[in-house]
Parts: structure tokens; C-alpha cells; sequence
């Protein structure tokens, strides 16, 4: 075996001092050499071309003399005449494919990888991303050591490799979306607070549905002041705002955003004026006004699929068209000047809608990355997106009572609010936190796996 090793790699290779150094590496570090031969024979193979493919009789003779009859199990490794690339023949009869650079990456050797850390301990900066493939081994456990022009051996285990398609998305268990208009009120659950806050499958349950349809309701809430506090510890670290960790959005004397006051509160995405904005909001129903103050929810991703469908020019504006929002002032803490330019519409590399924006009391003047030409198209699609928003098939309305808890995605909803009256300085209270979105899926996940 080891003399075929020899001929096979310096036939392959011009550089022959080069190979030299790795007949030297071969003797010292490669078990393969000491090996017995049966094991030789069935569980290694030299490096082979995808030229010499995998031959009825090559693999026949690997499979004859593999000692496990299981699935999963390689049979051989091909690489490219360049040993760019990597097949790897399983004996389940699939062939699978891969740069030798994206495994090298993912070695799973003791300087590469710790599996007490779960992380990789090199860095890219370490490693000659030109080496190429010479010679493979194939150990008893079926553990594939690729040797490369660099000196490395790249370990790869078929446990690892055989759940892994290279170039595929991971997936996500997070990512189902059921788009939802007016009537949702009717299928959507509700949850019942203890319940959230005793049970963990239904807390799963309730993070699941405000993922799933961007919004959720919770009834029979404490009414006290702070109560949300306690729904956070179950979620996650709260994101603090300029407005604090709770806000408490009623009609204060001096307001500093329409927010405080009593007026009608238009659809809108919270925080337009942050790049890093919270994810799920809260809102607490905590006292209703005495009259009016109902809520206005409507599904943005609904919306901007539906308009991507009947007036796909309508699409593309909100989608290039950059407008920007600006938040300043004093609320609890130091003086903030918050801003930044957004599409209404965002669509990220996969061609998805992932981010709605839109706030018309925090919106300046500034409207960029559209010609001027083109704005009276502009805003003419725009007023047909909130119109379309306000619209009976869209616009879900309905009271946050008492004791409620809403959770509304604030990168896909819109929400807003009724004017209301108030009466002998007694309003309507409604409580606020913020969590981000990063750790609201990351506590979601963890459930899902117990769940
Ligand atoms: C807000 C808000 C909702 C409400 O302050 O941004 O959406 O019901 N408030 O007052
Ligand atoms: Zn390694
Ligand atoms: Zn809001």
C-alpha cells in the first residue's frame, strides 16, 4: 500500500523535493503504514481521479473487503486530477461532492477543532488555502484523512459528513411564516398568562405562533405596573431602549413622540430610526380608556407579497427607495439623537421580503436612491401600500383589554392605535418592553428541542 501511495503521488505531482518531505511525513505521522494489511487493503485507498471514476471493479473490491455491512459507510475517495475536489463513493451508492478546501476548513483534527469547545481553534490566517488533495486514508471507523500539499491531514468523520450537503442553507426550524389578513382574530390562538409563565411546552407553543404569524395574544395578565418584566425572564435579557426596559406609553403632559399623547398613534414599525432594532414588542394592556384606543395590527410580509403580485413596479420602488427616520430628544435617560435610512420594503440575498419599515411620525424629508423622476411613482406607491394597510382584507382591529399581552414582530407588522379620550387625568396605560430578535429565536430554538 505504501508503495502505491508513492507512485500514485509522485506521478501526480512535478514537485518532487515537495514530495520527498511528505514520504519523510508519511513514515512518521501516517498509521496507515503500520496498519495490517487486510485493513490496508478494504479500509484505504489512494487517492483516486474522477477520470478513473468509480469503477464497477474498484468499488466492488472496496465493498468485498469493508468489514460493516451498515449504511453511511465511505467506500472511497476520489479527487480531481487538480485535488481541488473531492467524491466521496458511500455504500448506499451515492457519490458526494466536495472543494478539498471546504473540508480542510472543517477538519476535525486535535489542532483544528476541540469537541469539548464545539469550535474550531485555527484560524484561516494559518492555513495555505492553495493546498490541494495528494492521498487519502480511509481508517477501520470509516474516518476520512485527506493529506494535503500543505502537510495537513484533514480528519473528516462521515458522521459529520453524511447529514452535510456542501452549499446548502442551514436550515432553521424557525422559519415558517403563515401570512394572515383581517379575520385572523378568529384562528388565532389564545394563550392564558399562567400558563406562559408556569408551563414550558406552552411557552414554546406561544413563541411559536408569534414567530409563525408575527403576532400573539396573551389574555389574563396581572395588571400591575412591571408585570412584563416577569414574561421577559422566561424569554430571555429584555433590550433596554432610551424608553427604558418597561415604557409605559400613555398621554403624559409633555410629550416628546405622538406615543404619549392621546391622538390617533397611524400604522407603523417601531424604532425605524435604528439599524439594530428590536425584534418583538410587547405591548401590555394595563387600563383602557374610557372610550376609543382600539389597536390596529396588519401582517407587512401579507402585504408586500399581495402588492409584489399585483403591481410588482409598486414592489420594486418600496424595495430600491430609501427614506429616513430620525428619533431625538430626552425620555428617562441622556439626550438621544437616534437615525437611519431604510426601504420600506427590505429583501435580502435569498430574494425574500425580511424587514418592513414605515413610520410616518418619525419619517423625515429625505428620499434617496430613487430619481427625481421617479418619486411622484414613488409616493404614489407608498400611499398604495398603507392604503392597501388600512384596507378591510388587511387591517386587523381589535382592543388590547386589561390583562392582555400582545406580541407583535416589528420587523414584519404594523401596528398603531385609535385616538382615545381621557377623563380627570385618568388614561389608558399600556406597558412596553423590547427583546431582540437574535435572542428571541435563540430562546425559541432551545425550546423547540425539548418541545
Ligand atoms: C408606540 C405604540 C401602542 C399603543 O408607542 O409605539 O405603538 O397602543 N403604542 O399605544
Ligand atoms: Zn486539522
Ligand atoms: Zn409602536
Amino acid at each position: 500500500m505504501m508503495s502505491n501511495l508513492v507512485v500514485h503521488f509522485l506521478t501526480r505531482n512535478a514537485n518532487r523535493l515537495h514530495a520527498m518531505r511528505w514520504i519523510r511525513s508519511l513514515h512518521i505521522k501516517m498509521p496507515i503504514i503500520h496498519v495490517p494489511a487486510v485493513f490496508m487493503f478494504g479500509k484505504t485507498s489512494s487517492v483516486r481521479s474522477f477520470s478513473e471514476k468509480v469503477s464497477s471493479t474498484s468499488s466492488k473490491l472496496i465493498s468485498k473487503s469493508g468489514s460493516d455491512n451498515g449504511f453511511n459507510k465511505v467506500q472511497a475517495i476520489f479527487a480531481s486530477d487538480d485535488g481541488k475536489f473531492v467524491n466521496v463513493s458511500w455504500n448506499d451508492g451515492r457519490v458526494t461532492h466536495y472543494p478539498y478546501i471546504w473540508l480542510r476548513d472543517n477538519c476535525r483534527c486535535k489542532h483544528c477543532y476541540d469537541f469539548n469547545l464545539n469550535e474550531r481553534v485555527f484560524s484561516l490566517k494559518d492555513i495555505n488555502a492553495s493546498a490541494t488533495l495528494h492521498f487519502s486514508e480511509l481508517a477501520e471507523d470509516s474516518t476520512l484523512k485527506l493529506h494535503d500539499t500543505s502537510g495537513h491531514t484533514t480528519v473528516i468523520h462521515p458522521s459529520w459528513l453524511k447529514d452535510r450537503n456542501v452549499g446548502e442553507i442551514r436550515s432553521d426550524p424557525l422559519i415558517k411564516q403563515i401570512h394572515w389578513g383581517s379575520d385572523v382574530m378568529t384562528y388565532l390562538p389564545r394563550f392564558q398568562y399562567d400558563d406562559v409563565i408556569n408551563n414550558s411546552t406552552t411557552l414554546y407553543k406561544w413563541m411559536k405562533c408569534t414567530k409563525e404569524y408575527g403576532l400573539s395574544w396573551i389574555k389574563g395578565a396581572p395588571t400591575q405596573n412591571d408585570e412584563l418584566r416577569t414574561l421577559g425572564k422566561r424569554l430571555a435579557h429584555l433590550r433596554e431602549t432610551f424608553y427604558g426596559v418597561v415604557s409605559r406609553v400613555e398621554s403624559k403632559a409633555d410629550p416628546f413622540f405622538l406615543g404619549y399623547t392621546s391622538k390617533e398613534l397611524p400604522l407603523h414599525t417601531d424604532y425605524t430610526y435604528g439599524a439594530n432594532i428590536p425584534g418583538i414588542v410587547f405591548l401590555h394592556g394595563i387600563k383602557c380608556a374610557p372610550s376609543g384606543g382600539k389597536s390596529w395590527l396588519v401582517d407587512g410580509f401579507k402585504l408586500a407579497k399581495d402588492l409584489k403580485k399585483n403591481d410588482p413596479t409598486a414592489f420594486k420602488l418600496l424595495s430600491t427607495g430609501i427614506l429616513n427616520y430620525e428619533m431625538n430628544g430626552f425620555d428617562i435617560g441622556p439626550q438621544f439623537d437616534h437615525r437611519c435610512n431604510t426601504q420600506v420594503i427590505r429583501v435580502n440575498w435569498r430574494g425574500d421580503v425580511d424587514k418592513i419599515a414605515y413610520n410616518d411620525y418619525t419619517r423625515t424629508e429625505y428620499l434617496t436612491n430613487i430619481s427625481v423622476d421617479d418619486m411622484p411613482a414613488y409616493y404614489e406607491a407608498l400611499t398604495k401600500f398603507i392604503s392597501m394597510a388600512y384596507s378591510q382584507e388587511y387591517l386587523l382591529e381589535a382592543m388590547i383589554e386589561e390583562g392582555d399581552i400582545v406580541a407583535i414582530d416589528n420587523l414584519r407588522l404594523l401596528h398603531g392605535r385609535d385616538k382615545f379620550e381621557i377623563s380627570d387625568g385618568k388614561g389608558r396605560i399600556v406597558e412596553s418592553i423590547c427583546i431582540d430578535m437574535d435572542d428571541f429565536n435563540s430562546r425559541l430554538r432551545v425550546l423547540s428541542q425539548s418541545s
